[in-house]
């Protein structure tokens, strides 16, 4: 993302109402590209999502020699992929660029070890400050030849492609990108890739891989996967809403003293929805209504109002459902009576930003009486929000919260940075001013 500065100013409002139609679940829409990409033959993916992180995966994708045509309407586009099978993938003609994609980077890299071909793959500034070594080790483990800068712990990647084989492994944490990428690795191993996760993470590659026909076997923190022998079976589906993206409009509606937000068709898969758990636990007014299940994920119609919020503990097995949603659960945090604690948070020192530092700081300048702790943050809710200037640190996820913290401060807010939103929510900024009156 450009360093150039585009400022939004959010103003106090009296109303907040509406629907929101949300944007396709990110981590969803990255599996959808990368697998049917993997299978053979033809897969119409719709509502994917619209962001950059995504568009990325895209662009990788297609320097790799998949086929990949874009149509629908700009913010909710459809995906025509047409898969090359197992042996498909073509030696790419430049370097491929992540850019700000923690998982592109990541889980493209689990299935280059296993190509006959060399790939390097490098991102933007914070990308290439996000840990690398995590991925490298465990892919080494399995045979693969992957190079990193400062000694294997940082992209630019270089990857030359060879025949791996599985192995068994215990995750240090619980990482969704790095197990993402040992079974992508796994699926073209020799023999079977066995993991044990510390506490599960978002299971989406589990769910996708099973739909299309991969051998794997998942039971709370253990998973099993063999080896393809058969191409997997291309999967054409709607990608349910993004919950991480409906987390800032959950928070609006509750902290807001006059609101009632509707949001449809949101992803409800339980390895994601701590937000609602907490939300919950806080004393939101949040209905879940209308769930079902659509290709294996389910999904759900939610309702929520304007509520009355008390200061909550937010740790242990809960922190992996939640992780991205840390950030817009601490500006509940700040308005709530009393204080809320969030502890074993640690991984999000290496996210976008640091967002331990970067959500203290910011929320700070807003009057907010907030303070970092090596793994996660206190806040002593209640003191009422000024307007301020604050700034994105350009990550995606801090700039929508301060936007949902200006909608209660006392005067206007000036998010610079703004246009990082487009990392993961192009339409965010209409979007939230379509509910304020
Ligand atoms: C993601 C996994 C999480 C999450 C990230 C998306 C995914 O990261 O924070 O935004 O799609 O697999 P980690 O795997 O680093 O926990």
């Amino acid at each position: 993302m450009a360093r150039r500065n585009i400022a939004e100013t959010v103003k106090p409002c009296h109303r907040l109402k509406g629907e929101i139609t949300l944007p396709g679940d990110k981590s969803i829409s990255h599996r959808a590209a990368i697998f049917n990409s993997l299978a053979w033959g033809k897969a119409e993916i719709s509502n994917f999502a619209p962001g950059k992180d995504c568009l990325a995966t895209i662009s990788c994708l297609r320097a790799l020699g998949v086929e990949i045509r874009r149509g629908g309407p700009q913010n909710c586009p459809t995906l025509l992929v047409s898969g090359t099978g197992k042996d498909g993938l073509k030696e790419p003609a430049n370097v491929l660029n992540a850019e700000n994609s923690g998982t592109t980077m990541r889980l493209l890299s689990g299935l280059l070890c296993s190509q006959p071909f060399l790939s390097i793959i490098t991102g933007d500034v914070s990308l290439r400050r996000r840990p690398m070594g995590r991925l490298i080790e465990p892919l080494r483990r399995m045979g693969a030849e992957i190079f990193g800068r400062r000694r294997d712990s940082f992209a630019p990647l270089v990857i030359k492609g060879r025949e791996l084989h599985g192995i068994e492994f215990s995750l240090p944490i619980p990482s969704a990108q790095i197990k993402s990428a040992i079974l992508l690795a796994g699926l073209f191993a020799q023999g079977k890739t066995i993991l044990h996760q510390p506490i599960p993470s978002r299971d989406h590659t589990e769910r996708l891989l099973k739909q299309m026909g991969a051998k794997l076997k998942s039971d709370g923190n253990f998973i099993s996967l063999s080896p393809l022998l058969n191409p997997l079976a291309p999967m054409s589906f709607r990608i349910p809403g993004d919950i991480s993206a409906a987390a800032y409009f959950l928070v609006a509606g509750a902290i807001h003293p006059n609101a009632r937000i509707v949001l449809k068709n949101c992803g409800i898969n339980p390895t994601r929805t701590g937000i609602i758990d907490v939300l919950l636990a806080m004393g939101a007014k949040l209905r879940v209504e209308n769930e079902r299940m659509e290709v294996g994920e389910p999904l759900a119609d939610i309702i929520v109002e304007s509520s009355e919020l008390k200061g909550v503990e937010i740790g242990g097995d809960i922190i992996p459902r939640l992780i991205d949603e840390i950030p817009v659960l601490a500006v509940a945090g700040c308005v709530a009576r009393g204080k809320t604690v969030i502890r074993g948070a640690g991984e999000l020192r290496v996210k976008e930003s640091d967002r331990i530092a970067t959500v203290s700081r910011e929320l700070s300048r807003l009057g907010a009486k907030i303070g970092p702790l090596p793994d996660g943050m206190v806040i002593y809710g209640g003191k009422p929000l000024l307007g301020a200037e604050v700034d994105s640190h350009l990550d995606h996820r801090l700039a929508m919260s301060l936007a949902i913290a200006g909608l209660i401060a006392k005067e206007g807010t000036t998010i610079n940075h703004a246009q990082v939103v487009q990392v993961s929510y192009p339409a965010f900024w209409q979007d939230l001013q379509n509910l304020a009156d």
